[in-house]
C-alpha cells in the first residue's frame, strides 16, 4: 500500500521491550522497516532481578519475522549505554520509546523510601536518562520522534500509587518541555497514557480481562506518535482497547478581586467562581504565559492604584 507508514533506514530504540507493551511497539516498529533495539533488564514487576532472556526472545521474534533487531539488557537508568548500542549497532537513533517500568504500589502511609526511590529510578531517571543520552544526537540531526509513557494513574491520581503517580506526572512534565525545546529541531515528543493487559496489570484486572485489553490496541499510536508524518508535539493521548483520545488542561476563567479587599472569606465567598467550568468561558492555557491575561487585567482594573506597572506580554487564549 503506497502511504503506509514506514520507518525504513530508521533505528529506533524501544525500553522495557522484553514483554507486555514494549513488545508490541518493538514488534510494529520492526516489522514496517525500523532496527529495533529491543531494551529490557528483565526483572520482575517490582523491580528485582534481571534476566536476558526477556530481550533475546523479542529479537529473536522480529528476526524471525524478517526485522533486525538487536538486545540491550541495560537498565534505563543507564540510558547512555542503551543509546550506544544503537549507535555502536547502526551509528543512528531517531525513535525513542520510553516505555521500561515497575510498580511498588502501597498506601502512602506504608510506603518506604525504597519503593520511591525504585520506581523514580526506572520512570522518571530512566525516562530521563535515555532522553538526555538521545537528545543530542537527534538535535545534531535535526530529527527525532520520542514517546513518553505516563499513565491515567500519574494524570489523575489513584490511591495507593502515590510514588508512581509523581513520576508518572513527571514524565509528563518532562515531555511537555521537551516538545517545546524539539521544536526547532523536528524533535516531536508525544506521551501516552495506555490501558493493557500485561504482567504488570494482571495483579489488579481480572484474566479475562487481562486477555481482552491486548497491547496490539495501543501499539498502531505509539508507532503513529514515533512516525515523521506525526502533526503533533507535545500531546497526551489516553488509550485503550482500540479507543484514543487527548487530553488538555482547562483553566476556569477565575475569581478577580479587589485587592484592597482581598481576604480568606472572599476567596472563600467566590470559591464557586474560581471553580466554574460552566457559566463563565473557560481557556485551554498551554504555556505559563497563557495566565498573563487575566492576571494584568485583575491588576490593571483595581480601585486602589496597582503595583509598578509591568511589562508582561498579552498571552493567547481560547475560549
Ligand atoms: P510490563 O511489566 O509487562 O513491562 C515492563 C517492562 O519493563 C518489563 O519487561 C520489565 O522487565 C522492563 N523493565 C523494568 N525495569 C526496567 C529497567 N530498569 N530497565 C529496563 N527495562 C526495565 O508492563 P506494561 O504493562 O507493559 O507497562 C509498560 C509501560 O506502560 C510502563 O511504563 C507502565 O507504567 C505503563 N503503563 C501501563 C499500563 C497498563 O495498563 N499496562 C497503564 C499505564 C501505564
Amino acid at each position: 500500500m503506497a502511504d503506509t507508514l514506514r520507518f525504513d533506514g530508521q533505528v529506533a530504540i524501544v525500553t522495557g521491550a522484553g514483554g507486555g507493551l514494549g513488545r508490541a511497539y518493538a514488534l510494529l516498529l520492526a516489522s514496517r522497516g525500523a532496527k529495533v533495539v529491543v531494551n529490557d533488564l528483565g526483572g520482575k514487576v517490582d523491580g528485582s532481578g534481571a534476566d536476558a532472556r526477556a530481550a533475546d526472545k523479542v529479537v529473536e521474534e522480529i528476526k524471525a519475522a524478517g526485522g533486525e533487531a538487536t538486545p540491550n539488557y541495560d537498565s534505563v537508568e543507564n540510558g547512555d549505554k542503551i543509546v550506544k548500542t544503537a549507535m555502536d549497532t547502526w551509528g543512528r537513533v531517531d525513535i525513542v520509546i520510553n516505555n521500561a517500568g515497575i510498580l511498588r504500589d502501597r498506601s502512602f502511609l506504608k510506603m518506604t523510601d525504597q519503593d520511591w526511590d525504585l520506581v523514580y529510578k526506572v520512570h522518571l531517571l530512566g525516562t530521563y536518562r535515555v532522553s538526555k543520552a538521545a537528545w543530542p544526537i537527534m538535535r545534531q540531526q535535526k530529527y527525532g520522534r520520542i514517546v513518553n509513557v505516563s499513565s491515567a494513574s500519574g494524570l489523575y491520581g489513584n490511591e495507593g500509587q502515590g510514588n508512581y503517580a509523581a513520576m508518572k506526572m513527571g514524565i509528563a512534565g518532562l515531555s511537555a518541555t521537551l516538545a517545546k525545546e524539539g521544536v526547532r529541531y523536528d524533535v516531536k515528543v508525544n506521551t501516552i497514557a495506555p490501558i493493557a493487559g500485561s504482567r504488570m496489570t494482571a495483579s489488579v484486572m481480572p484474566p479475562d480481562l487481562v486477555e481482552a485489553l491486548k497491547p496490539e490496541y495501543v501499539a498502531p499510536v505509539v508507532a503513529f506518535l514515533a512516525h515523521a508524518s506525526v502533526p503533533e508535539s507535545g500531546g497526551i493521548f489516553e488509550l485503550g482497547a482500540g479507543w484514543v483520545s487527548r487530553l488538555r488542561w482547562q483553566r476556569s476563567r477565575g475569581g478577580f478581586f479587589q485587592l484592597a479587599s482581598f481576604s480568606p472569606e472572599a476567596v472563600r465567598d467566590k470559591f464557586e467562581e474560581i471553580s466554574d467550568f460552566d457559566g463563565h468561558p473557560t481557556s485551554y492555557p498551554t504555556s505559563n504565559n497563557d495566565a498573563f491575561g487575566e492576571i494584568m487585567s485583575n491588576l490593571e482594573g483595581q480601585e486602589a492604584p496597582p503595583p509598578p506597572s509591568s511589562t508582561a506580554s498579552t498571552p493567547t487564549s481560547t475560549s
